[in-house]
């Protein structure tokens, strides 16, 4: 029989490397947790019109990245490449924008992009993401990067930098598209890359080719065009991130891989991950909604790249030192076969006062039961026998120092709850 794999290119997370994934995971919930943010759980496949009108076609992602299919129905299903174009569908088929602005929301799971796999680059990879929807102010710019960074600091990262740019408003990006459409008109360019300028003229900053690069290097920059209302925010963005001590570049040629940017953009990138750095990025989106069908409120949000956050900080060695695996308190064995039935009540109910508890499960000699307590990495074992049972008392053993001390059975939830 041929040997079942996981699809090729896909994120996979077990013990005992998923316990990092999750820490990464949840400190990255938390910073948007403690900012207000609130759960959005949504599908995992949409509409594929939803992501060709939301994403834009002149991006990667729409034109050769996305999971397309057609269900049983006849209707053209899409996995979801990314989160914001989900919430934007969910917010006005539900009208939350009704409830009080700005609206602020976190989501968190599985995305599919079918990119060729490398270090870093999965076809279905994990995000933590937020959007704060129905606001235009500097403030909550700056609020949303914050988040993130918020986040890594509390992770430990330290190998990371911040870029950010601003695509302006529709006045200022009209202008300089006129120009930039000038300039690249006297380029000298494949049929491919006409068309993609034609869709988003922006995306030739982002083409990797050297020819290109080289071309695109006295093109007009948004950054000299935008509005005077534009100007004062980003410059009010600025400030804010200087106040609160996050360090970031000013980078006029950063281009998002998604069509919908406006205003203010940002990029979180590692120094630590070659050439998949990308650990998080987002930025404003002020006419996403309406274009979607919705009413015209802008908004705001970012996605974190879980699996490269994850990389990032294997490779800065946090784990070594800041993080406390999540640990059993105690690990209960029974001297013989005739206290199994004790045991496996007392660690039931030891478990119902949420005490975090487990016992050595099966026939084995006591040899082979300690050595499952050392590898369940608890901080606390106990052997309970008949002696024990009749005096109501056990010694439970320090796994670190292996100190032991006395503890009335009837006691151990109340011993290790004050602990
Ligand atoms: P994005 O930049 O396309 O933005 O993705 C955000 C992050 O997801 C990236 O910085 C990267 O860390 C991670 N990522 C993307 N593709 C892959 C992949 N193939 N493998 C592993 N990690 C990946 C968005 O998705 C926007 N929805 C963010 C946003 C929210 N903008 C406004 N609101």
């Amino acid at each position: 029989m041929r040997e079942l794999q996981a699809p090729k290119g896909v994120s996979e997370y077990f013990p005992p490397r998923s316990q990092y994934f999750e820490f990464v995971r949840e400190t990255l919930i938390e910073s948007a947790k403690i900012s207000g943010y609130q759960l959005m759980e949504l599908p995992v496949f949409e509409d594929t019109e939803l992501f060709i009108r939301g994403v834009g076609e002149s991006t990667d992602v729409v034109s050769k990245e996305m999971y397309t299919f057609e269900d049983r129905g006849g209707r053209s299903i899409t996995l979801r490449p990314e989160g914001t174009a989900g919430v934007m569908r969910s917010v006005i088929e539900h009208n939350l924008d009704k409830l009080t602005l700005p609206l602020k929301v976190w989501y968190s799971g599985a995305y599919f992009r079918a990119e060729r796999p490398q270090a870093g680059r999965y076809r279905q990879f994990y995000q933590v993401g937020i959007e704060a929807i129905g606001l235009n102010d500097p403030e909550i710019d700056f609020e949303v990067i914050a988040v993130a960074d918020r986040a890594f600091k509390k992770l430990g990262l330290k190998s990371y930098r911040l870029d950010i740019t601003s695509l302006g408003d529709a006045k200022s990006r009209a202008s300089h598209r006129k120009d930039l459409v000038a300039y690249i008109s006297k380029l000298n360019l494949d049929e491919a890359t006409v068309k993609k300028a034609g869709l988003n003229p922006l995306r030739l900053f982002d083409d990797k080719r050297p020819e290109v690069q080289e071309a695109m290097a006295k093109a007009p920059l948004l950054l000299d065009y935008l509005s005077e209302e534009s100007r004062v925010n980003f410059q009010r963005v600025q400030e804010l991130l200087q106040d609160a001590k996050i360090e970031f570049t000013i980078n006029p040629r950063m281009v998002r891989g998604l069509d919908y940017y406006t205003g203010t953009t940002f990029e979180f990138v590692s120094d630590k991950l070659g050439a998949q750095s990308g650990i998080g990025g987002g930025g404003r989106y002020d006419g996403l909604m309406a274009e979607l069908g919705g009413n015209d409120l802008s908004g705001i949000g970012f996605g974190l790249g879980v699996d490269r956050i994850l990389l990032a900080c294997e490779a800065e060695g946090i784990f070594d030192s800041s993080v406390n695996n999540p640990q059993l308190d105690l690990f209960i064995i029974a001297l013989t076969a005739e206290e199994k039935g004790y045991v496996s009540n007392l660690v039931n109910e030891l478990r119902n006062s949420g005490i975090s508890c487990d016992m050595a499960y099966g026939d084995r000699a006591l040899k082979g039961a300690m050595k499952s307590a050392d590898k369940s990495g608890a901080k606390f074992s106990a052997v309970i026998g008949s002696d024990e049972i009749k005096s109501g008392s056990v010694a439970i053993k320090n796994m670190d120092s292996g100190e032991s001390k006395e503890v009335r059975i009837n006691s151990l939830a109340t011993e290790f709850k004050s602990n």
